[in-house]
């Protein structure tokens, strides 16, 4: 069923808007032709209303907390695969037969050498440095290293080469990073050995990966795999969308990524419990603070752009924490601190009425600190696990021919036209 136009009118004039629908009955207003017959241009804070594009990989309820990946609903992906096949589901459309799961890891592992400058720049950076910045620069710096990959326009095979290798990539320089910074020689893949998930925690900590501790990550993984239009994702797709090559794209979402606001919040989530803890414990007072508006302070973790009922990421997160560190027989009073401000923050009549509720972000730092993955490494983490959702909306991008470059319009507030004045005459 074609849907009625929406009808503009507006000095005197009326157009027709076309409305379009997405497969699950999302509706959205298409106003490419609105400057053209109009002169008028929509102004949009932060894109709440915006649909920068169509896309077939993720479908998103923020009001019901439906969360799919090419069409899969992400509680049964979390139970029942592994992240490596749901990389492969997301960046090629369709879960792998037994042949092209066998191919995809074959891609991975055939990939897994690291040119040695890039572990000279790893080794580099000083040993605080924040991962996300090794991170950052040594994904872009594989584009000095790999030229026959670093176009905008790729074919067919060559996307079935640097996709893979991206992931081997990444996964080394996650690893290498950290034994950099711990002053400890690097560790190679080795893919012949381990599967994917397995080989990064061997190459972290130069020791046999324990069972309970990848089945940990592997949920981890996949439920950050891939969140359609956000702010990471879209950086990817901008800066892509100029035909920059996939590592600079890569690289730009990696440091979208970084901010507290998104990724980041991990890291946040687990200093704010710290500080909670250390200030005796009174989470109230922290959520006093949160609802203060003189107070610069957020509850972090809590809130979403699109859950605006609860995020299912946050729920599967929090059932695995318990079991996780009951297997792993960690005992971290951070939790009790964690748990007490959520049932605090969700009865309260602020939070309630802004629908703010725990994120993916609130308990998945309890689960890496058990893992015994340090606090700033968890939005590398974060990282890890949206590639193939980058990788998969980056090749979605490029090979949609309607394709245009990212480039948003402005409403000018600035000085009217004046006119230059030399430095001698100016006061
Ligand atoms: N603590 C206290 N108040 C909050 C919070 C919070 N965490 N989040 C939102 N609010 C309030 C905000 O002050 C505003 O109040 P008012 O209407 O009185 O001005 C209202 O709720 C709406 O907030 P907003 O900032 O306009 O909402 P947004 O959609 O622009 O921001 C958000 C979404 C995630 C950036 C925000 O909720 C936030 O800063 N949360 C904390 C950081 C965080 O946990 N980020 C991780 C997100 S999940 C991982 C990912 O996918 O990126």
């Amino acid at each position: 069923m074609t849907n009625k136009p929406a009808e503009l009118h507006y000095d005197g004039h009326t157009i027709e808007l076309p409305v379009t629908e997405g497969s699950e009955n999302e509706r959205g207003l298409d106003i490419n032709k609105l400057r053209d017959a109009t002169g008028l241009v929509t102004i949009d804070n932060g894109f709440m209303n915006t649909a920068a594009t169509s896309s077939a990989v993720t479908f998103l309820d923020g009001e019901k907390g439906i969360l799919r990946y090419r069409g899969y609903p992400i509680e049964e992906l979390a139970e029942k695969s592994t992240f490596i096949e749901v990389s492969y589901l997301l960046i090629y459309g369709e879960l792998p037969n037994a042949a092209r799961l066998k191919w995809f890891e074959n891609q991975i592992g055939k990939y897994s050498a690291t040119k040695d400058g890039i572990k000279s720049i790893i080794k580099s950076f000083p040993k605080e440095a924040h991962p996300m910045a090794v991170l950052a620069a040594s994904v872009v710096a594989l584009a000095g290293f790999h030229p026959e990959y670093a176009e905008g326009d790729l074919t067919e095979a060559q996307k079935d080469e640097v996709l893979p290798q991206l992931m081997a990539q990444v996964k080394n320089i996650a690893a290498y990073q950290y034994r950099a910074s711990h002053g400890q020689d690097l560790i190679d893949a080795n893919p012949k050995k381990y599967d994917y998930v397995s080989d990064f925690v061997a190459q972290m900590y130069g020791k046999e990966p324990d069972v309970e501790v990848i089945k940990a990550m592997n949920i981890l993984l996949i439920l950050h795999a891939d969140h359609e239009q956000n702010c990471s994702t879209s950086s990817v797709r901008l800066v892509g969308s100029s035909k920059a090559n996939v590592y600079a794209s890569v690289s730009a979402g990696v440091d979208a990524l970084w901010g507290p606001l998104h990724g980041g919040a991990n890291q946040a989530v687990i200093e704010m419990l710290q500080e909670i803890q250390a200030d005796g414990g009174d989470y109230k007072k922290f959520i006093l603070k949160a609802k203060n508006k003189d107070d610069n302070f957020r509850l972090m973790g809590f809130g979403h752009r699109v859950y605006k009922n609860f995020d299912p990421r946050a729920k599967i997160i929090k059932k695995a924490c318990d079991t996780i560190l009951e297997k792993l027989n960690v005992k971290d009073p951070l939790l009790a601190i964690a748990k007490g401000l959520e049932e605090e923050a969700l009865k309260d009549q602020y939070f309630v009425e802004r629908k703010l509720y725990p994120n993916v972000d609130f308990y998945s730092g309890i689960i890496y600190k058990a893992l015994n993955i340090p606090t700033n490494m968890f939005t590398v983490m974060f990282a890890l696990g949206r590639l193939p959702g980058w990788e998969a909306q980056w090749k979605e991008m490029v090979e949609t021919t309607s394709t245009k470059i990212g480039r948003p319009r402005q409403i000018y507030i600035g000085s009217k036209e004046r006119h230059f004045v030399p430095l001698s005459e100016r006061k």
